[in-house]
């Protein structure tokens, strides 16, 4: 299981997060279901951005890499995503692979040289990629407009016919300059490609839009820049380097390989062609870069004698109340801003209950946002476990028994929703599986509304503990449900319980009368002006990086 790799040059957001959050969730479920799955995932640090910021910080990228490695390592900490390991693209490992890659599709024919022309800034004295290039819109003449594309106009354009262009680093104006480049034929496997995309490994949506772009011819892919760029020399080249897409997808290779050299698991049972009915390789990324690891990923893997992916599963883009993250509005908030002032489980419930199995974006309205967290995650689940626990604690010595016969089938209930819940989770349909347990919690609260044991307390306490453990059972049960998407919370309430760590084994089992642990809450309230300060802060840090 891979989520895409961040770049090592940006904090991680609130968007990011639904991928990485969506993930976890799905590898959780696996886990909890008993497969051995392994999550890994690295920082992609290659590239001219990296490259410039190193030098504008006046540090050596190596260091600049370190110091966002150990920032997201913490970011994706605070939101309980768990990697089996998280590692970087500028690794021996990884060096490795693509060396190897690279040498077996240049012994299969399918490399190329031609000549490339590029801007160079002799100022700064390195090619400039069409995103530092910035000049006049050709279409609408708007100013300060980037080499590929205007943000104003939405033009796309060739960075030659940019007006007046000029090297976004030191403002000179760039010559034009021939270069070797070498191209990754990619038409070479056309046929294979278009049989893999209809093979069922992609969301129809997503082939059908694959399929216009065979229509379209498949053109040679550029995997070289020359140098300055910080990256892996092309072995047998002159101060060329592998284009940073060329490595990175490596890199979920390398991640593992550097795993299995700890844990002892088998690479090759995970990457041979000829092993590939032993296991299986999911990769889960936006649909920014699905032609990556659509086209220009699964030819590679063809051409070196490595097997294809099982699944992509590929999700749309966040927007908030409406529209596309914005600096201004003060809605591109970070992972850390928003731990600072809102707690991380809330944001992975609300996605998991917005994430469907479509490539379609999902819209975070803050307002909702904190109406379900509130109305759902502390009003029905967190509530049940706690009006239960706290009174069995408080008022019947902590002890539970065995359930009211009178529960049976809303207990029951639940527990035949098993496997309907756990085929909404595989099929990444979050959105029904979240549904259907707050159907279910709502059953359990009503329970306990019907049998009020806060009364029957005062006249007959051994009816209310049986009440009340048939409430705790329900709380159990939903409990396994919850765990892969708020593992913190699901902890909490097993150290309540006083259980073992749940997994999707613990739905056929009725634990014996026991003592309750002492109570932990399990989710806040959110508070509106909570949001409004994360906002107000996110505007602010904004205005300070600029
Ligand atoms: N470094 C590349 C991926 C290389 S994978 C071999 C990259 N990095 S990224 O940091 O820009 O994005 C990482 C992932 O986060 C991508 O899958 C991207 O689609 C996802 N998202 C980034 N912004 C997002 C939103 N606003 N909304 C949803 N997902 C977003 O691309
Ligand atoms: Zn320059």
């Amino acid at each position: 299981m891979t989520s895409a790799l961040p770049y090592a040059n940006g904090h991680i957001h609130i968007g990011h997060l639904v991928e990485y959050i969506q993930t976890d969730i799905w590898v959780r479920f696996q886990k909890l279901r008993g497969q051995t799955c392994t999550y890994v995932c690295a920082d992609d640090t290659h590239g001219t951005p990296i490259m410039i910021r190193a030098r504008r910080e006046g540090i050596a990228p190596e260091e600049l890499i370190a110091r966002m490695h150990a920032e997201h390592v913490r970011d994706f900490a605070a939101f309980e995503i768990a990697f089996d390991n998280y590692y970087t693209t500028h690794s021996p490992e990884n060096r490795e692979l693509a060396e190897g890659i690279y040498k077996a599709l240049e012994a299969g024919g399918h490399i190329t040289v031609r000549e490339v022309e590029q801007a160079y800034c002799e100022h700064d004295r390195m090619w400039l990629p069409d995103r530092f290039l910035k000049g006049t819109c050709p279409k609408c003449r708007a100013a300060d407009q980037y080499g590929d594309s205007c943000d104003a106009c939405g033009a796309t354009y060739r960075p030659t016919d940019l007006i007046d262009a000029r090297c976004a680093v030191c403002g000179t104006a760039p010559v034009r300059k021939l270069s070797d480049h070498y191209f990754f034929k990619l038409g070479d496997f056309a046929r294979e490609l278009q049989e893999w995309v209809g093979g069922g490994h992609v969301h129809p949506s997503i082939a059908n839009k694959l399929q216009e772009w065979f229509s379209e011819g498949l053109r040679d892919w550029d995997i070289s820049r020359d140098g300055p760029y910080f990256g892996f020399l092309i072995p047998g080249a002159q101060d060329k380097y592998f284009y940073v897409w060329l490595d990175a997808p490596i890199g979920y290779m390398a991640s593992f390989r550097n795993l299995c050299a700890r844990t002892g698991q088998d690479f090759d049972a995970y990457w041979q062609a000829d092993r590939a009915d032993e296991t299986e390789l999911h990769h889960f990324l936006g649909k920014d870069i699905t032609y990556f690891h659509a086209l220009f990923w699964p030819a590679m893997l063809m051409g070196s004698g490595y097997r294809t992916p099982t699944q992509l599963a590929i999700h749309g883009f966040l927007t908030v109340d409406g529209q596309k993250m914005s600096k201004s509005r003060g809605t591109f908030i970070q992972a850390r801003t928003f731990a600072r002032h809102l707690p991380p489980q809330a944001l992975r419930y609300y996605y998991a209950s917005k994430l469907g199995p479509d490539p379609e974006d999902l819209d975070l309205s803050l307002e909702d946002f904190v109406n379900r967290i509130n109305a759902e995650l502390v009003g029905k689940l967190a509530n049940l476990v706690s009006r239960a626990a706290r009174m069995v604690l408080s008022k019947l010595d902590g002890r539970t028994c065995e359930p009211d016969p009178a529960a049976a089938g809303m207990i029951d209930a639940i527990r035949a929703a098993a496997d309907e819940i756990a085929g909404h989770y595989e099929s990444r349909n979050f959105a029904l599986a979240v549904r259907r347990i707050c159907a279910l919690a709502d059953e359990a609260n009503r329970y306990l509304e019907q049998t009020q044991p806060w009364q029957t307390v005062k006249t007959d306490a051994e009816l209310a503990r049986q009440q009340l453990s048939a409430a705790l059972e329900a709380s159990r049960l939903l409990a396994v449900y919850l765990k892969p998407v708020v593992p913190g919370f699901v902890e909490r309430t097993e150290a309540c319980l006083a259980i073992e760590p749940l997994t999707w084994a613990s739905l056929s089992e009725s634990p014996s009368p026991r003592t309750l642990g002492e109570f932990q809450r399990l989710a806040d309230r959110l508070d509106a002006k909570a949001v409004q300060a994360l906002i107000d802060e996110t505007r602010e840090d904004q205005a300070a990086d600029k």
